[in-house]
């Protein structure tokens, strides 16, 4: 498989090269082959790879974000968008907990809540740190809060606008080892070299500057950074949604080597179906802000039990040119996170509602073994799956 990622990474090189004309970038296959494979490169980086496996490592639970809706010239605050509203969910060790739902559903929101990039309204975040100490993430100060950042790392969804352009790949790789203060000199030279063999580039790349890769490598080399200060977890958010779907698989399979090699949990966020069925151990459907839905992928894929997620399934998603990637797009209109209607947020477009989803908003129920929906009727309806 490292052969694998190998030999990705030198198809998109080749073609970047021809696009840019750069005659050092045409590598050809033997360039890379010279260097570490991905398990000798992470061994040095994570001894105890695997020991917890299947251990819970991260427990979300009633997490709350809530933005002003402000108006007028002071500025006056006349109501709120709830972005993640009383969230609770559980990624375990070694696995990926795909989240999924429509544009605005509040994803991103409660990927970076968790970092507490953004500061939460309410809920717990307790994370599980390497040594096996247990972190209530909320409760960290400035220092608690930057040591916990080493183990938790964001994938952004955009390599074109998330790498510095005036930083060349050496610093870029290696800006979160000096200011963590992890390594310097030759070290770190040592160590952002075994980063970027990791994702299947190689010590030559190391001088140029991000404008001279495609979007396959420049995610690459996202990934190396976001894995310098050796994490445990990282939170990908569209991480693959702005690549041509021959470098999404591979990015998707550079992503489970990775994971295999060093042990990493993802909190995978897509709004593509596909993706998330492909590297997702776990999904979790989110509606306006709320999980709705949550299973094992199989599972939740052949025998949906809320509306929402059935709908989702049947969906077929259309271009968004704004962002290269597509868009979920369902029939009737997506509730307003500032002013959602009463009962079940899904009433309004859910075709099995009755009297009592206008007035009652229904608790998450267990429909079978780890599979958990919120709708009043889940496990009476007989919903359909996709292929
Ligand atoms: N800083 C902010 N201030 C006010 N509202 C915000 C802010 N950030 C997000 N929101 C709102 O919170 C809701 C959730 O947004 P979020 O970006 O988390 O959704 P998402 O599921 O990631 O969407 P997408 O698939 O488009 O990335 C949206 O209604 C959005 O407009
Ligand atoms: S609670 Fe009612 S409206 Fe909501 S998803 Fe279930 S059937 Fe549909
Ligand atoms: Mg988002």
């Amino acid at each position: 498989m490292a052969e694998q990622v190998r030999r990705d990474a030198d198809a998109e090189t080749e073609a970047v090269a021809a696009a840019v004309g750069d005659a050092n970038h045409a590598t050809g296959g033997g360039d890379i082959a010279g260097g570490p494979s991905v398990g000798a490169a992470a061994s040095s980086f994570r001894g105890e790879a695997g020991s917890h496996a299947g251990e819970t490592l991260l427990r979300v639970e009633g997490l709350t974000k809530y933005f002003p809706v402000r108006k007028g010239f002071f500025g006056r605050t006349v109501g709120q968008v709830k972005a993640v509203d009383d969230v609770s969910l559980t990624v375990r060790q070694g696995e990926t907990f795909g989240l999924v739902g429509e544009s605005g559903c509040g994803k991103s929101t409660l990927g970076r809540c968790i970092l507490r990039a953004i500061e939460p309204t309410g809920g717990t975040i307790r994370f599980r740190e390497r040594g096996g100490t247990e972190v209530d993430v909320r409760a960290l100060d400035k220092q608690g809060l930057r040591s916990v950042r080493r183990e938790m790392q964001l994938v952004f969804q955009d390599p074109y606008s998330s790498l510095n352009p005036r930083m060349t790949v050496a610093e870029i790789v290696g800006e979160p080892l000096v200011c963590h203060g992890v390594a310097r000199g030759s070290e770190l030279r040592r160590r952002v070299i075994s980063l970027i063999e990791m994702v299947g580039l190689s010590a030559r790349h190391l001088e140029r500057y991000p404008h001279a890769f495609s979007g396959g490598q420049r995610q690459r080399i996202g990934i190396a950074r976001a894995l310098a200060t050796d994490p445990g977890f990282l939170i990908c958010d569209e991480a693959v949604s702005a690549l041509d779907v021959s470098v999404q698989a591979q990015i998707l399979n550079l992503l489970r080597e990775l994971q295999e090699r060093l042990a990493l949990s993802y909190l995978f966020i897509s709004h593509d179906l596909g993706v998330i069925r492909h590297i997702s151990d776990r999904v979790g459907v989110m509606y306006v802000g709320k999980l709705v839905e949550t299973a094992g992928t199989e599972a939740l894929f052949a025998r949906p039990h809320h509306p929402y997620t059935e709908a989702l399934l049947s969906s077929k998603p259309i271009p968004d040119p704004r962002r290269k990637a597509e868009r979920i797009v369902l029939s009737g209109e997506v509730a307003n996170p500032a002013n959602p209607p009463s009962g079940c947020y899904f009433h309004p477009r859910c075709p099995y509602a009755r009297d009592i989803c206008k007035t009652a908003a229904p608790p998450m129920k267990q429909v079978a073994d780890n599979h958990y929906a919120a709708c009043h009727f889940a496990g009476e309806l007989n919903l359909r799956g996709a292929l």
